[in-house]
């Protein structure tokens, strides 16, 4: 009778367990046969007390073992219910790898700086080091000692931005540099020197206060005109990836002599003449000469035994030149439109 009933309690505890699937059904297996008091189980062992040592022995062995059995594929359950588990939190947390991602926007070099380094590579394979000076300059070094005189019209008001402590301007263009790298360097020197420039001028498409030029100054011993053409016609070579015209012609400039300006055959139409040449076939590109004795001195170089080429040019015009750009307010403006279009 009690053996027949044990039988049946563990028939139906084990067809109980096969039903339970998760955490919840699992304690509320475990309490309906393990309570402390109501568990179906428990209550069967308990009731042995009451039973002969005989029966005991024999009932009390057998529901042990059935208890054993059950506790196993009871672990063996829980288990299971934990992989389950585990499985269902990876699936929530799963990443989906074919997601689009959110894009970063990548910056790139403004095509001034991109130009200015080329030119930079250009020269340094030539031999030349980059300088750089002072924006805020003197006076001195600005005209003085440039052998510029104080009637000369580059020294009005209406050109030079005066700074309010005396004697000092923001300079008008890089030659003043080429003092400051005699005076550091003596000769022989070969250097560019790469800068912002500022002229106090109304802006529009082809003028503002702010823009950049490129000073080159050669000096040792026979230094001369003929270095300069070579030089520059292997640069401008270079930079616009094709056979350019060049052109001297007399100019003046109060810290060469003799000053000249170089022009460079149109790039546009050729030499046939067109608008960007006012029908020329040529546009202005730099100022240059040999430099002046007095400028020489002004670096602690000795005329008498050392003379050199000076240039500078528009590296703001070249980059208008080389990629076409018709308004100079572009290049300082920030426009991403613009800008993005030379990444
Ligand atoms: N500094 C002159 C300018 O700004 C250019 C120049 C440089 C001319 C060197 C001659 C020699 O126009």
């Amino acid at each position: 009778m009690l053996l027949e009933k044990i039988k049946n309690l563990k028939k139906s505890a084990l067809s109980d367990l096969e039903k339970v699937f998760d955490e919840k059904s699992f304690r509320d297996f475990e309490l309906k046969y393990f309570a402390r008091k109501t568990g179906l189980l428990t209550k069967i062992l308990r009731g042995l007390s009451g039973l002969s040592i005989e029966e005991k022995k024999k009932i009390g062995k057998f529901s042990n073992e059935i208890k054993r059995e059950i506790e196993e594929l009871m672990k063996k359950k829980k288990k299971e219910i934990e992989y389950l588990s585990l499985k269902k939190k990876l699936k929530k947390e799963k990443i989906d790898l074919t997601l689009p991602g959110q894009e970063k926007e990548i910056g790139s070099l403004h095509p001034l700086s991109t130009v200015q380094r080329e030119i930079e590579d250009i020269f340094l394979q030539m031999g030349f080091q980059i300088l750089t000076g002072p924006e805020m300059e003197s006076e001195y070094y600005n005209f003085e000692a440039l052998n510029i005189p104080s009637y000369h019209p580059a020294r009005d008001m209406q050109d030079t931005f005066y700074m309010e402590e005396e004697g000092t301007v923001l300079r008008t263009h890089t030659s003043p540099v080429q003092i400051r790298a005699m005076q550091d360097y003596g000769a022989p020197l070969k250097a560019i020197v790469p800068g912002r420039v500022f002229r106090y001028e109304a802006t529009d498409a082809s003028h503002d206060n702010t823009f950049y030029q490129i000073e080159g100054l050669m000096i040792d011993k026979e230094i001369n005109l003929a270095n300069l053409k070579a030089i520059m016609q292997e640069v401008l070579n270079r930079i616009f990836k094709k056979e350019v015209k060049l052109r001297f012609r007399p100019g003046y400039f109060p810290f060469v002599e003799p000053g000249l300006e170089l022009d460079l055959g149109c790039l546009i139409c050729e030499g046939k003449g067109c608008s960007v040449c006012k029908q020329s076939g040529w546009v202005e590109f730099m100022g240059a000469g040999m430099i002046h004795p007095n400028v020489l001195k002004a670096g602690k170089i000795n005329p008498k035994k050392w003379q050199g080429f000076a240039f500078g040019f528009g590296l703001t015009r070249l980059v208008m030149m080389k990629y076409g750009i018709n308004d100079i307010r572009l290049l300082s403006g920030g426009n991403l439109n613009f800008l993005k279009q030379f990444n």
